[in-house]
């Protein structure tokens, strides 16, 4: 193995020969640092690669001849981590697991492994003491039948222990904390963690074992070491949730074996994570109905719709220039829609502070709420209460319109499943739905006359 002195930026990954103040990629200031990258020779990297892959050239196949192999996938058997995962965890994969410190991630890999007993887990620490991962163990009250242990921040001594017949799914705990003795720099450092999950993917690909990477985010809500592990693994998956919250969002950023739009909800308890499966109930029970300023919009979340309340403050503002805010939502979005109740509703807004929040700690991205946003921001503005049993559906458009969305059945039925008698849709939507089943059904084309019809006088 050859090494060679490289630098390497701290935020973004890049990589340099020669130093400079500010990175050439990200544009951040004194993030290059020097570390060292190991050369694998040409024979050491030729060994490491798969038996059914070589350097000479592959003939193609025809699609109809390759046999599918559906033992490929591991259940856990948790229904919101396997449809997350696209469908359990598949053999050979490597996945990371991001999210904050504290936000669960430890305890979601260890409850995971109490379902794969019979899948030899092997849980590699190198944040807690094995005593510490023993009292965690008694306190989740879990049957950790077949589970083994290793305490060990050396990559490559984690690879030896995954030789073992014994360890067929691994879990390494964090990857900031292994580390490759022919490198230089320090654990947690670009170096160290690419070249530690280059090293953990290659043995994964190689013993077909599945490999769990458990990795912080920092600050600025990447993972350290951070595009590199993204183009290195095969799935990432963001464990996310405000810590004042119980409810735990777990979704994928990236998977190859699978959808990036599905999301699983877990809520973190005395004993444990729970598993969420009517996610819907558990956002409204906490629900301010009859106040104003609130609004219930149904936004789809993967292939679940989830119903969630929409919270706006507007209040006059003290300041030359007007605050806004945003939680849980996309503040572009909200600007936009903040401009179309100015100029279509004539609402005068420019005078006032308006704070959006989506509650439960989520976060949407559905345009589909944008309807409910605004019937928030006015019922706030107006301080009219939105009747409780209402739902809003619907895309505002940059004249006033309210745009068709997607999987409105869907979201109609999880509505009217949760006892809502007043529903609010795209016109557009309509044609969904037959003439008999309409009546808590009510259309809208505009939105001055949708918003008349939820929060007029
Ligand atoms: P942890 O899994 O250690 O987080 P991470 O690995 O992402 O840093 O979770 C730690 C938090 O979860 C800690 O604040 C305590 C809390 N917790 C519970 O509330 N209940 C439990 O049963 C467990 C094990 C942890
Ligand atoms: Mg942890």
């Amino acid at each position: 193995m050859k090494t060679k002195t490289i630098y390497a930026c701290q935020n973004c990954g890049f990589t340099a020969p020669r130093w400079s103040g500010k990175c050439p990629s990200c544009g951040e200031w004194n993030t290059m640092t020097e570390e060292t990258q190991v050369k694998e020779s040409a024979a050491t990297s030729r060994r490491v690669l798969p038996e059914n892959r070589t350097t000479t050239r592959q003939k193609p196949v025809l699609l109809d001849e390759i046999v599918q192999n559906n033992e490929e996938r591991i259940m856990t058997g948790i229904v919101e981590l396997d449809r997350v995962l696209g469908g359990g965890i598949m053999r050979g994969s490597i996945t990371l697991v991001g999210g904050d410190p504290g936000i669960g991630k430890s305890t979601l890999m260890l409850q995971m492994c109490a379902r794969l007993s019979g899948e030899q887990p092997l849980y590699v620490t190198g944040e807690e003491s094995l005593q510490q991962i023993k009292s965690r163990a008694s306190r989740l009250g879990l049957d950790f039948t077949g589970l083994r242990v290793l305490a060990e921040t050396n990559a490559e001594e984690i690879v030896e222990a995954m030789r073992s017949p014994e360890a067929g799914v691994i879990i390494a705990d964090s990857i900031q904390t292994m580390f490759r003795p022919a490198i230089e720099s320090a654990p947690g450092s670009v170096a160290q963690v690419r070249e530690s999950a280059a090293l953990l993917m290659q043995a994964a690909k190689t013993l077909h074992k599945p490999v769990f990477l458990v990795g912080h985010v920092t600050k600025e809500g990447t993972i350290a070491g951070p595009k590199v592990l993204e183009h290195i693994v095969d799935t990432v998956l963001q464990f996310e949730g405000e810590r004042i919250y119980s409810y735990r969002i777990l979704r994928a950023a990236k998977n190859r074996y699978g959808s990036t739009n599905e999301i699983g909800v877990f809520e973190m308890s005395e004993d444990g994570l729970r598993e969420v499966s009517n996610p819907s109930e558990v956002f409204l029970s906490q629900r301010n109905a009859g106040e104003s300023g609130t609004a219930v919009v149904a936004a789809m979340e993967g292939s679940r719709p989830l119903l969630v309340e929409v919270q706006a403050l507007v209040t006059p503002t003290s300041y030359n220039v007007p605050q806004r805010s945003a939680t849980g939502l996309d503040y572009r979005r909200l600007q936009m829609i903040l401009a179309v109740l100015e100029k279509r509703l004539g609402l005068a807004l420019g005078k006032h502070d308006v704070f959006v929040n989506i509650a439960g700690g989520l976060r949407l991205d559905d345009p589909a709420v944008d309807l409910g946003v605004a019937a928030a921001i006015v019922s706030s503005f107006r301080d009219v209460a939105i009747q409780a049993e209402t739902v809003l559906i619907g895309e505002i458009g940059l004249t006033g319109e309210v745009r068709a969305v997607v999987s409105i059945e869907q979201r109609v039925n999880e509505a009217q499943k949760l006892g809502f008698t007043t529903i609010l849709l795209p016109e557009a939507n309509m044609k969904r739905f037959n003439k008999g089943s309409t009546t808590h059904l009510k259309p809208a084309e505009r939105i001055l006359q949708a918003l008349l019809s939820v929060v007029g006088e």
